[in-house]
């Protein structure tokens, strides 16, 4: 039976690990970097940010399965062996991205930012806020974790306006897709939310152009990649008041260094990347299953199109 790779770089190394270990059913896991064995060996691979030339190295190498949603760390690998290229897409991932969605969406909405502030001072005091259905979000990205959380916006009654690369149809959300209806889309959006993958279409996207094009003192909250957003744009934007504030979970740098000025900034929510903390012990068997599939000739599930880039 042939080996399989595990190269997983950050803290849940140990963690993915024994969770692939546990459904491994017999097959031998050989683990970057110290227990690599005979590359020949290797034929799959389980892998999270991998340095850059590592899956080069295995010459019987066919198939690779992403331990999670975005692979634009993978792909930015130029000499990534062409085979077989998985990623994570899963009902607990795409839950929890969309729950953090919820949950700043709506301590926008509900002012609770301002709350926090008032209770600090004693002060009670109650700020009208519009309600659900007076107010446009604007999701940027409606695949499996967009459309999810678009729906999930719909279902608590707020306007949803969706923009994607190609035309997609979603009820209850007005669509728009490509260059020609960003224009429509950000002008409706009061909060924007952001789930695209990097990609050479989407880096730098968020920049004060865009956030121009807003509705005045839109609300942004940004959980696809770092590279997509234009930080100094992002602080430009927020002292103008062309946005109000925002929640940002991932940067062009992570860790965020200390000195951004993001983190001392009033209007800013920071998170360590944990829209999609996901959970070790509940991908693992499906990682698992989809080998053996492949094993057997069939296709890996949510296979990614290098040419698009996600
Ligand atoms: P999908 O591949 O399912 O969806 C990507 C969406 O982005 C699609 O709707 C696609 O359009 C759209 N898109 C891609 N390029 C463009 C473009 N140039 N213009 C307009 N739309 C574009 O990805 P997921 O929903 O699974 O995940 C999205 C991203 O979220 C991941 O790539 C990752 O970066 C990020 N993520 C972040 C996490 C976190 O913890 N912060 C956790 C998980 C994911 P179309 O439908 O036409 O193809
Ligand atoms: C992912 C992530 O892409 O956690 O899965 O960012």
């Amino acid at each position: 039976m042939s080996s399989i790779l595990v190269a997983v770089d950050g803290p849940q190394a140990g963690e993915w690990l024994a969770a692939l270990r546990e459904h491994a059913g017999g097959r031998e896991l050989r683990v970057w970097p110290n227990d690599i064995g005979h590359p020949d060996d290797i034929e799959s691979a389980c892998v999270w940010n991998p340095p850059a030339g590592l899956l080069a190295g295995f010459p019987n190498l066919k198939a690779i399965i992403n331990l999670g949603a975005g692979v634009d760390r993978l792909l930015s690998d130029p000499t990534l062996p062409k085979v077989a290229l998985g990623r994570a897409a899963h009902g607990d991932l795409t839950m929890r991205v969309v729950g953090y969605v919820v949950l700043h969406v709506l301590v926008h909405h509900r002012r609770q930012r301002l709350y926090d502030a008032q209770q600090r001072e004693r002060i009670w005091r109650v700020h009208h806020q519009p309600a659900a259905g007076e107010v446009t979000v604007g999701v940027m990205g409606l695949g499996v974790i967009g459309a999810a959380a678009a729906n999930a916006l719909v279902r608590l009654g707020f306007r949803v306006a969706g923009w994607s690369r190609t035309a997609k149809t979603l009820s209850g959300v007005e669509t728009f897709h490509g260059q020609p209806g960003l224009d429509a889309f950000l002008g409706r959006s009061e909060i924007l939310v952001c789930l695209l993958p990097r990609t050479g279409g989407t880096e730098g996207i968020l920049n004060l152009a865009l956030f121009r094009k807003l509705r005045r003192g839109a609300f942004l909250i940004n959980a696809g990649r770092g590279p997509l957003q234009v930080e100094a744009d992002i602080v430009a934007a927020l002292d103008e008041g062309t946005l109000s504030g925002a929640t940002l979970d991932v940067f062009a740098e992570e860790p965020l260094p200390k000195q951004s000025p993001l983190w001392a900034h009033p209007k800013v929510t920071i998170t360590p990347h944990n829209a999609g903390d996901i959970a070790p012990q509940v991908f693992a068997p499906l990682v698992m299953a989809q080998i053996a599939r492949f094993e057997r000739g069939l296709p890996l599930d949510n296979s990614v199109d290098r040419d698009r880039g996600y």
